[in-house]
């Protein structure tokens, strides 16, 4: 294992320092002006496969703020286009083409990252070179089922009812394009660390949608085997965060993640209770905290605080992705105050 550097990695592997690290979900995007300027001259989709433009992105919060930790700037969808399908941004994911018979999943190929993201892993090795060495550099992937979502779908949907109906009534097709995903995911992923991530993170964010049941029978066991192929090549930190999964925390207990992502709606000494007070926690103030007076903003980032301190070490976060129309000042003050507070309990 190599030894963890930052107060991020020492966090991951359970080791609490006088503060929790921090980091928030989609810190990299529309709530910045200076997102929002770069993007004026370039599409969404061009930005992520310009490896200059991706990695100046990437940096954008940190410059800001100080947090603990980079996010490529990406999308969870980016490596599909390598798989065999064609995708655009409208502003959320469109593909031209929904996988949703045996025949489809055919005409879909593995991931050979170096070939077909090999922006992705510029991209890192770009800002590893410029980030603060005290900062960690989190790469990431779509978790199976999160994409498999997508790709059955054709694109963002409420409930994604297809793509649910799609594993109920084909299995084995379910079954084969998940595995699918599965392995071209953990390649992905080793190919990230090995281009300088520190730490890995699969987004689960429809996950809260399949029932503990189904979830257990069709998407925990190839998340297992992701998370193994994954382990069997790199040694790094892996986050898995389910969004809306408070009713998975404790077959998710049996994925053996270092750092188990917490939504809002469970508060975290709660999710402790079915994961184990062995499993760090990253989360999980409500993204609508940050349109909150100071004073109640304060308050509902020290009940995350509270909350966080049963487990075996806690990364601060946001229980979700940045709402676009947040205050930086109001993130700004918001990373003051965790800073602050968890300085002034240790003294
Ligand atoms: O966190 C970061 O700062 C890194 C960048 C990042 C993006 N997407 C950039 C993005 C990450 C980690 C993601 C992950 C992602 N993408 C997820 C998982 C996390 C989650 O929110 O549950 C999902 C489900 C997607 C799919 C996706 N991409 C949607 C639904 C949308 C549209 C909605 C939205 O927030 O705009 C996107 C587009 C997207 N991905 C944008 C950004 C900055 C907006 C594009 C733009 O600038 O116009």
């Amino acid at each position: 294992m190599p030894e963890p550097k930052t107060l991020f990695e020492k966090a991951c592997r359970g080791i609490r320092e006088s503060r929790p690290p921090v980091w928030i979900m989609r810190q990299a995007g529309r709530y910045l002006p200076e997102y929002r300027k770069l993007r004026e001259r370039v599409d969404f989709l061009t930005a992520t496969k310009t490896p200059e433009i991706a990695a100046r992105i990437t940096l954008q919060p940190l410059e800001r703020f100080p947090l603990d930790a980079a996010i490529l700037f990406s999308d969870i969808m980016t490596p599909l286009e390598g798989m065999g399908v064609g995708l655009d941004f409208a502003p959320g994911p469109v593909l031209d083409r929904p996988i949703r018979s045996a025949a489809d999943v055919d005409t879909l190929r593995a991931l050979v990252p170096e070939e077909s993201a090999g922006f992705v892993l510029e991209t890192l090795r770009m800002v590893r070179a410029e980030l603060r060495s005290d900062a960690a550099l989190i790469g990431f992937a779509g978790a199976p089922f999160t994409l498999f979502c997508y790709l059955v779908e054709g694109g963002g949907s409420k409930d994604f009812a297809t793509a649910r109906a799609f594993l109920h009534a084909e299995p084995e097709a379910a079954t084969r394009l998940l595995r699918l995903l599965g392995t071209s995911m953990a390649a992905y992923l080793v190919a990230q660390a090995r281009a300088g991530a520190d730490a890995l993170m699969l987004f689960d964010s429809w996950a809260g949608l399949v029932g503990p049941q189904s979830f257990g029978r069709y998407v925990l066991p190839i998340l297992k085997d992701t998370v193994a192929a994954i382990r069997a090549e790199v040694d790094r930190p892996l986050i898995y965060f389910a969004n809306a999964g408070a009713t998975l925390l404790s077959q998710v207990r049996e994925l053996d993640a270092d750092v188990v992502g917490i939504d809002w709606t469970l508060p975290l000494s709660r999710a402790v209770q079915d994961l184990g007070a062995d499993v760090v926690v990253q989360g999980n103030l409500d993204p609508a905290a940050l349109f909150a007076s100071r004073s109640e903003l304060a308050a509902a980032a020290d009940d995350v605080l509270r909350e966080g301190a049963g487990a075996a070490a806690h990364v601060f976060n946001l229980g979700h992705g940045i709402h676009r129309t947040t205050d930086p000042d109001q993130v700004a003050f918001l990373v003051d105050h965790v800073h602050e507070q968890s300085l002034r309990k240790a003294g």
